[in-house]
C-alpha cells in the first residue's frame, strides 16, 4: 500500500451518509459512529454531514501518515477545536511555535522516570481520597465518585498546593460543563459559532468560573519564587528565565499563556483519567471471569496491605485489563485535524482546508487487525501478540509529536486506584441492559451509572 503525496492519478473518497445513520440513532451517536467505521472497514471515507464532510482515518498506516509522517500538514484547529478555543487558548492543546515551547518546558514533568519518583505519594493519597470519599454500601454515581478521587489526585500531585480544596470543587464541575455543554457542536459541526446552540451559556459560564479560580492563582504564584516541581512553577520558571535572555516569545501575553497551559493541562490530566476509570466497574461486572482473574491477582500480590509502588511490577494482569479498557473504550475517541495543503493518502485525494478525524476508537474495533474486536479480552496484550500488532492499530495515547504527555501518568494510577478499590471492596454496578458510550470531549458512560462498594470480608 503507497502512502503519501504522489504524482500518480489520485481519487475522491467515498461518501458515508453519516447523518442518516444519526437520524436511525437518534439516542446513541456513538452507534452511528461505530456503523460509519463498520462500513468504512479501513477504507479512507468521508462522513456526509450536509455541507460537511469529514474524512474519516482509521486504517493504522494512515493514522500513522497523519499523526507522524506528515503531521506538520495536519494541524489541531477547524471546525471540531473551534469550539473548545474559548477553554484551552493558545498552549500545549493547540499547535505551532506557542504549542512546541509549552511542550519542551512541560515534558520533564512527565517522563516514565519521574512519574515513577512519585509512585509512593500517590498511592498514599489514591488511598487516602478512597477513605475520604466513599461510603462503603452506599450508591454514588460512578464518574463522580472517580472524579471525586482523581481530581484531587493530579492537582496535589501537579499543581501543588496552588489549587486548594475549595478550588477543586469549584473547579470540577466547570471542567464537567465545559467538555459536556460543546459535545452538541461535536454532532454538528458545520453549525458556525456564532450560532446559538443549546449549551452555549453553560460553556460560558463554565469558562467564567475557571478563570476566576485559576487567574488569582497564577498571579499569587508569579509573586512569589517557584522552586517546585508542579506545573504552574516549571512554567513560570520558563517565563523568569525568557525574561533573562534575549530570545522572542512567542506568546503575546504571558498571564494568558500561563492560564491557557494550567486550563489545559489541568483539563488533559483529569477528564480522561476520571471518564476511563468509570468504565472499568461496569466492564469488570459483564466480564466475570475477567473480575475473578483481577481479584485473585490483587489478592495475591497486594493482599490486605495498602497498595504502593513494590506492587505494581507484579500487578500484570491489571496493566492488560487497564489496556483492553482503553482498546474498547479510549477517552480520546477522535482526534481531528485540518490538513493545510493538499495531499493524497493511499490514492486518496486530502485538499487544503478538508477536516480529518482519526478515531483510535474505531481503528481499535477495525476487524482486519483485531479478532472478534468486540470482545473484552485483556490477553490480547501479552507480549508476542503485541508485537504482532502495527504500531498505529493501537494508540489510545495518539501517536507522534502531539502524543499524549500523560501515559505514564495515568497507568500508574489506573493500576493503583483499581488495586486499592479491589483489594477492599467488592464493586456492585446497577444497570440493566447494554452500556451505551456518551460522545462528548471524551468517550463517557452515560449519565446516572451508579455503583455501590461492598467492604471485603478476610479471614
Ligand atoms: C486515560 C487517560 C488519557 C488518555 C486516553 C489520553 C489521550 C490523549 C490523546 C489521544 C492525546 C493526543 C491528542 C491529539 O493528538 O490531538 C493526548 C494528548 C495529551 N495528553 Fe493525554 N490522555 C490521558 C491522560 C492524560 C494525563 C493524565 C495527562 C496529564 C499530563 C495528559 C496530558 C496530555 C497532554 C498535555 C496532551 C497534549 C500533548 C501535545 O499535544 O503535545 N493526558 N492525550
Amino acid at each position: 500500500m503507497s502512502i503519501g503525496v504522489q504524482a500518480a492519478p489520485s481519487r475522491g473518497a467515498r461518501v458515508i451518509p453519516f447523518m442518516r445513520l444519526l437520524a436511525r440513532h437518534p439516542r446513541a451517536a456513538v452507534r452511528a459512529f461505530e456503523t460509519a467505521g463498520r462500513q468504512a472497514d479501513g477504507e479512507l471515507v468521508r462522513l456526509g454531514m450536509g455541507p460537511f464532510r469529514p474524512y474519516l482515518v482509521t486504517h493504522p498506516d494512515h493514522v500513522q501518515h497523519v499523526l507522524r509522517a506528515n503531521q506538520a500538514n495536519y494541524v489541531r484547529q477547524g471546525m471540531f477545536w473551534d469550539p473548545l478555543a474559548p477553554l484551552l487558548g493558545e498552549a500545549i492543546l493547540s499547535d505551532g511555535p506557542v504549542w512546541a515551547a509549552s511542550r519542551r518546558i512541560l515534558q520533564p514533568l512527565f517522563t516514565a522516570r519521574h512519574i515513577a519518583s512519585l509512585a509512593g505519594r500517590m498511592a498514599g493519597l489514591v488511598t487516602e481520597l478512597i477513605e475520604a470519599t466513599v461510603r462503603p454500601g452506599r450508591p454514588f454515581d460512578v464518574l463522580d465518585g472517580m472524579s471525586r478521587i482523581v481530581h484531587p489526585v493530579i492537582v496535589r500531585l501537579f499543581f501543588g498546593d496552588k489549587i486548594t480544596h475549595a478550588d477543586i470543587a469549584r473547579l470540577m464541575p466547570a471542567y464537567h460543563d465545559g467538555v459536556t455543554a460543546t459535545s452538541i457542536r461535536l454532532v454538528l459541526p458545520f453549525v458556525p459559532q456564532g450560532f446559538p446552540l443549546p449549551g452555549d451559556r453553560r460553556f460560558r459560564r463554565a469558562i467564567a468560573t475557571i478563570d476566576g479560580v485559576v487567574y488569582p492563582r497564577i498571579r499569587a504564584a508569579r509573586s512569589t519564587g517557584q522552586d517546585g516541581t508542579d506545573v504552574l512553577s516549571a512554567l513560570c520558571r520558563a517565563l523568569e528565565a525568557d525574561s533573562r535572555s534575549d530570545a522572542d516569545q512567542p506568546w503575546q501575553d504571558e498571564e494568558r499563556w500561563l492560564r491557557d497551559n494550567l486550563v489545559s493541562m489541568h483539563g488533559a490530566s483529569t477528564e480522561t483519567t476520571a471518564t476511563a476509570l468509570s468504565w472499568i466497574w461496569p466492564i469488570l461486572q459483564q466480564h466475570p471471569q475477567v473480575a475473578e482473574r483481577l481479584y485473585a491477582e490483587v489478592d495475591r500480590v497486594v493482599g490486605g496491605d495498602p497498595v504502593g509502588p513494590e506492587h505494581l511490577p507484579e500487578l500484570r494482569y491489571l496493566s492488560r485489563v487497564v489496556s483492553e479498557l482503553l482498546r474498547l473504550y479510549p477517552p480520546g475517541w477522535m482526534l481531528p485535524r485540518l490538513a493545510l495543503e493538499d495531499d493524497v493518502i493511499d490514492g486518496v485525494r486530502v485538499p487544503a482546508g478538508a477536516t480529518v478525524v482519526i478515531s483510535p476508537f474505531l481503528s481499535h474495533r477495525l476487524p482486519r487487525f483485531w479478532e472478534d474486536p468486540l470482545r473484552f479480552d485483556p490477553d490480547r496484550f501479552t507480549g508476542e501478540r503485541e508485537e504482532r500488532r502495527h504500531r498505529y492499530a493501537y494508540f489510545p495515547f495518539g501517536g507522534g509529536p502531539h502524543q499524549c504527555l500523560g501515559s505514564h501518568l495515568f497507568l500508574m494510577e489506573a493500576q493503583l486506584l483499581i488495586a486499592a478499590i479491589v483489594s477492599r471492596y467488592r464493586a456492585v454496578v446497577h444497570a440493566d441492559g447494554p452500556l451505551t458510550p456518551q460522545l462528548a470531549s471524551s468517550l463517557r458512560p452515560r449519565k446516572g451509572l451508579t455503583m455501590t462498594l461492598i467492604p471485603r470480608e478476610r479471614t
